[in-house]
């Protein structure tokens, strides 16, 4: 583990631009369950099944009693040692972050470079004006626009067979042709786009390095353990070289 810690940290801090990768094991141990996990099923239904615009169309306030349920779970929870390690790690390095986690805790931890790519689950869009707002509470099944007042709203997420929103596309893409190392952590790497930047990083010449007690990824340094774990200790090697 030193070994690893030492080179990881030294590869961070020679490179020119970053990137960091986080998916659902990130906040795993904020107690928030993970999409192919144990816990992640909810009412049998698999993420896939509820979270796609065909699924909405059918049945909207089964999706909603869903988010309501997730964002109930969200809100009771706070980043861990891993998102706080992360955000420090931004203040010494030129680190970017993108994340698929639509639970804001990066936010909340500090983090200030960062996009997330499958949006955020406090805010909405209305289907009728397109208006984007942010709606934290928990009890409504129908919510409707309060801007046009009849629009129905949809949680403001990017769903199986929706396209990534054109300008975090543009600022991911602009990341990942400049970047030299790549953290992936906690992601299962099933869902595209983001299961291929790490193949697009090595495949530019830059390094890999996975953090996931069960890793998903070829990477040139592989932590095989918990983000909580590791990332405090990677922070406290960057600060010591
Ligand atoms: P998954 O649930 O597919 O994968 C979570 C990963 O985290 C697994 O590889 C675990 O081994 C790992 N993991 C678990 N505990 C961990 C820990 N303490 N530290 C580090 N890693 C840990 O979640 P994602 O890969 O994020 O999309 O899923 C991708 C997308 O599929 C999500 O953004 C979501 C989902 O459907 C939408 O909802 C649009």
């Amino acid at each position: 583990m030193e070994k690893k810690l030492e080179k990881a940290a030294q590869l961070l801090k020679q490179s020119s631009l970053s990137v960091a990768l986080t998916g659902a094991g990130m906040s795993a141990e904020s107690g928030i369950p993970t999409f192919r996990g144990k816990e992640g099923l909810w009412k049998n239904f698999s993420a896939q099944e509820l979270a796609n615009p065909q699924a909405f169309a059918k049945d909207p306030q089964l999706v909603w009693q869903w988010y309501n349920w997730r964002k109930d779970i969200i809100l009771q929870k706070q980043p861990n040692a891993g998102h706080y390690a992360l955000a420090q790690m931004q203040e010494f390095l030129p680190l970017h972050l993108v994340t698929q986690n639509v639970d804001n805790l990066h936010r909340v931890a500090g983090s200030q470079s960062m996009v997330e790519i499958h949006g955020n689950i406090f805010k909405t869009r209305c289907l009728g004006c397109g208006k984007i707002d942010e709606l934290r509470q928990t009890n409504d099944d129908a919510p409707l626009c309060r801007q046009c007042n009849t629009g129905q709203l949809r949680p403001d997420i990017v769903w199986f067979g929706e396209s990534l929103a054109h300008k975090d596309l543009q600022q991911v893409s602009a990341w990942l042709s400049r970047c030299e190392v790549i953290l992936v952590i906690g992601t299962s790497g099933q869902v595209y786009p983001a299961a291929g930047f790490a193949a697009q990083i090595a495949s530019q010449g830059g390094s890999v390095i996975e953090i996931n007690p069960q890793p998903a990824t070829q990477a040139n340094i592989t932590f095989a353990n918990a983000s909580g774990e590791v990332l405090p200790l990677l922070l406290q090697k960057i600060k010591e070289l």
